[in-house]
């Protein structure tokens, strides 16, 4: 099968190539920056040099490909998403696995935006499976300045809990669903073992760094106002306020089995990952 995978410079794109190519597959990759996708890939990988909201870059990309692995981001999701499938189709790719959000089930924020991306996806009528994971892990490393230069979390999520997963976890069911057919036509929501509190996992980190760290619960202005000031579009700042809103209702807290159940062990824990990361919080 020819896999072509978008998102392969980031996060969990990287690590669905990685696992690929574990596999002996070659997978094509679609990336804005080639000299950035030769760093991380060599010559291991084929590229496909295009942008997700150029759809006229699509087409090359896309040509005898089976499976597409589609990662968008922003506001921009439900247009690029709809484009993508649109190229897709024509192309005669046979699947495509999207990186959602277990938000969809919401309707909330970011996560209506992917509810809207699954629905263009669907009404392409390529069989598909929609990877849903909830937080990811490595949103925690938003915190390594803060913690870093002040010893202090803040958040406007409170008390609230999310069970958040390691982007190996979200990799490797996503390459589940690339490689097998046992879930076409799925939503995978996907989570990590235990649903944790901001605080708590503030407390974590700070036992792993051995040094006491501070949780200051803010507002939804304050969090607003530092939010905005990183650059962030209107929308982007409304989808994080709102949901970190539903974080601190508790509305987000969710656990599933579906790591599990697909990979045949536990998904990996928020421990591992802290002791993976130790070193961004030092
Ligand atoms: N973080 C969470 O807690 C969470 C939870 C649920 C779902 N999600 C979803 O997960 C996805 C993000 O995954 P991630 O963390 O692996 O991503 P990431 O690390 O932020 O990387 C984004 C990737 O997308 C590429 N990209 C961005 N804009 C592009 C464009 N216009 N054309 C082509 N490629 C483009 C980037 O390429 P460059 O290297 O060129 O920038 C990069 O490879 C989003 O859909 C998000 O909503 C996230």
């Amino acid at each position: 099968m020819t896999f072509l995978i978008t998102g392969a410079t980031g996060d969990v794109g990287s690590r669905v190539a990685d696992l690929l190519l574990e596999r002996g597959d070659r997978p094509r990759v679609f990336v804005r920056d080639l000299n950035k996708a030769r760093t991380r890939f060599g010559d291991r990988v084929d590229f496909a040099q295009g942008d997700l909201s150029d759809a006229a870059s699509l087409p090359a990309a896309l040509h005898g490909v089976d499976a597409l692995f589609l990662v968008n981001i922003g506001p921009e999701i439900p247009a690029r998403d709809q484009a993508a499938a649109h190229a897709a189709q024509s192309a005669g790719v046979r699947r495509i696995v999207k990186l959602s959000s277990m938000d969809v089930e919401q309707g909330l924020a970011i996560g209506a935006w992917h509810e809207r991306g699954e629905a263009a996806i669907r009404a392409s009528k390529i069989p598909f499976v929609f990877v849903q994971p909830t937080g990811f892990m490595s949103n925690l490393l938003a915190w390594s300045h803060s913690i870093r230069s002040e010893g202090v979390v803040r958040s406007s999520t409170g008390n609230g809990r999310r069970a958040f997963i390691h982007s190996a976890d979200i990799a490797a069911v996503a390459v589940a669903a690339l490689t097998t057919d046992d879930y076409l036509g799925q939503s995978l929501p996907i989570t990590g073992p235990e649903a944790v509190s901001f605080p708590e996992v503030t407390e974590r980190i700070a036992a792993a760094i051995d040094r006491p760290l501070r949780f200051e619960a803010i507002s939804d202005a304050e969090a607003l106002s530092r939010f905005s000031a990183t650059g962030a579009s209107a929308a982007e700042v409304d989808a994080h306020i709102a949901l970190w809103r539903a974080i601190r209702e508790d509305r987000l807290a969710g656990v599933t089995s579906n790591v599990e159940r697909i990979l045949g062990r536990p998904p990996l824990s928020l421990d591992q990952w802290i002791s993976e990361n130790t070193a961004a919080f030092r």
